[in-house]
């Protein structure tokens, strides 16, 4: 292969430094080999781009030439039919088929659940008393999947899949992600035994969730009940196996990406001097009980959103597999080669945001950027399905939280990103003390 792209030789290493600390890594190696670098990874040779042209150049090319650049590390938790894993004209069917409940004018649909359920999560608090903010943010936004994506209503059922999807997350262990051969039954025991034992629990809950679902004639407006509704012109509607993929699919894309932004933003408001009162006082002009809608308007709380997910995006890196060669800046790339967009690095890019390691909306008031200047969804025909969804969800959930309650931040030492699986996550959850309810607040009904 004849690249004109330089970047580090020594593989294990830089696959130890990417994986420890990715954002450092990528900064690192674009100050020292120019953008777009190549990089030798886990997951093979990969010319890696944070600038707004390279991003442009991968963002507006035919998707046609893409495929996922890795599928073992997904495909336990999502399944073979998972959007993720499919690419072409299959990928653009399932996307076609999905997207309807998840366009920006739905959302008022799941505003109401989505506030209830975050008041509720936060019942019994005294002040005093201590509390993780990604805890809370993780069971705020898996029981908003298990009732507004899955369409459960009995309390106790929710309480099932909640038991059943924590189990199934913990038992998907490091080692079995990263190395398939650990992917064996020792007679039924061992790390993997327990993961299919955790994964069949939650089939068996989808496939009855399912049968629920299309054996009830009542018209609802959880996502399930929408997709099974779906027909497409060009073809059949999903099959069970192909929906029970695409369930799982937007639990795991949709979970812990949304309860670790609505965490960063709970720290950055925080710390940040003038932040969380200017939002105080942007909420109170709602009054006690703000309407999901209202929230979802409120310009600073939108920009605290943006803001958020500019400084530690969620999802740090996206990559692509060429199906066919392609051109990034010039360099010629062949085909089999893998791409990534650096979002870490277009977002801390100082010509596009001055002062990129300031926390501060309000250059989300002052201009537009680009979606090759900020992508913390990703791009082109692989941008986040749930980004409307995602940020209706933080607008709300951020907006009645703080309506209500106050807090303070446990410490006031930095808290740095560590990696989850494909995510970037608050090292230590941010610990917050509870000070207590707004007078005349909103408390769950
Ligand atoms: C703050 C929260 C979230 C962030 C930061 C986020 C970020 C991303 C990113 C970076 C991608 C890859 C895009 C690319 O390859 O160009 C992605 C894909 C995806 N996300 Fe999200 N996401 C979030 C929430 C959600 C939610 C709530 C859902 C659904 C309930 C969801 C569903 C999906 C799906 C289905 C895909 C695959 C799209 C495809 O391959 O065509 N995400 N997300």
């Amino acid at each position: 292969m004849s690249l004109s792209l330089r970047g580090p030789r020594t593989k294990v290493l830089q696959s130890i430094h990417f994986l420890k600390d990715t954002a450092g890594f990528v900064r690192k190696c674009i100050q020292r080999y120019g953008d777009p670098y190549l990089a030798q990874l886990p997951m093979g040779t990969v010319a890696v781009t944070g600038d707004p042209e390279g991003v442009r150049e991968i963002f507006s090319a035919d998707p046609e030439i893409f495929e996922p650049l890795s599928r073992s590390v997904l495909e336990p938790l999502v399944g073979l039919n998972s959007m993720l894993l499919i690419s072409g004209e299959r990928h653009k069917r399932e996307r076609r088929l999905l997207m309807p409940p998840f366009h920006g004018e739905r959302m008022r649909a799941y505003g109401a659940r989505m506030q209830e359920i975050v008041l509720r999560t936060l019942e019994g608090l005294r002040p005093g008393d201590s509390l993780v903010a990604l805890e809370k943010t993780q069971a705020i936004s898996l029981e908003i999947i298990i009732r507004a994506v899955f369409g459960v209503d009995e309390a106790e059922r929710v309480r099932r899949f909640k038991e059943v999807i924590t189990a199934y997350g913990q038992s998907y262990t490091l080692p079995i992600a990263m190395a398939p051969p650990l992917r064996r039954s020792f007679g039924g025991r061992g790390p993997w035994a327990r993961f299919q034992r955790s994964a069949e629990a939650l089939d068996g809950l989808l496939t009855e969730q399912i049968g629920l679902r299309r054996a009830d004639s009542q018209q609802r407006e959880d996502i399930l009940s929408l997709l099974l509704a779906t027909r497409d012109e060009a073809g059949p509607p999903l099959s069970d196996a192909e929906l029970k993929d695409e369930l799982r699919t937007l639990l795991v894309a949709g979970h812990e990406t949304t309860a670790i932004g609505m965490a960063w933003a709970v720290y950055w408001l925080h710390r940040t001097p003038g932040a969380k009162e200017r939002l105080e006082q942007e909420l109170s002009l709602l009054g006690p009980r703000p309407e999901p809608e209202a929230l979802a308007r409120l310009p600073y709380l939108g920009a605290v959103c943006d803001e958020t997910l500019r400084m530690f995006p969620v999802v740090a890196l996206v990559n692509r597999k060429l199906r066919a060669p392609f051109a990034l800046k010039g360099h010629k790339l062949p085909a089999g080669m893998g791409l990534m967009v650096s979002i870490t690095q277009a977002h801390s890019n100082p010509t596009v945001f001055p002062e990129p390691e300031r926390f501060r909306p309000e250059r989300f008031l002052e201009r537009k950027f680009s979606p090759f200047e900020y992508m913390p969804f990703g791009g082109g025909a692989r941008r986040c399905l749930g980004a409307a969804f995602a940020l209706y969800e933080m607008k709300v959930a951020l907006g009645s939280l703080l309506a209500a309650h106050r807090f303070s931040l446990a410490h006031d030492r930095p808290v740095r990103p560590v990696r989850r699986h494909v995510t970037l996550a608050p090292e230590d959850g941010i610990p917050l003390r509870y000070e207590g309810l707004v007078q005349g607040a909103a408390v769950a009904a």
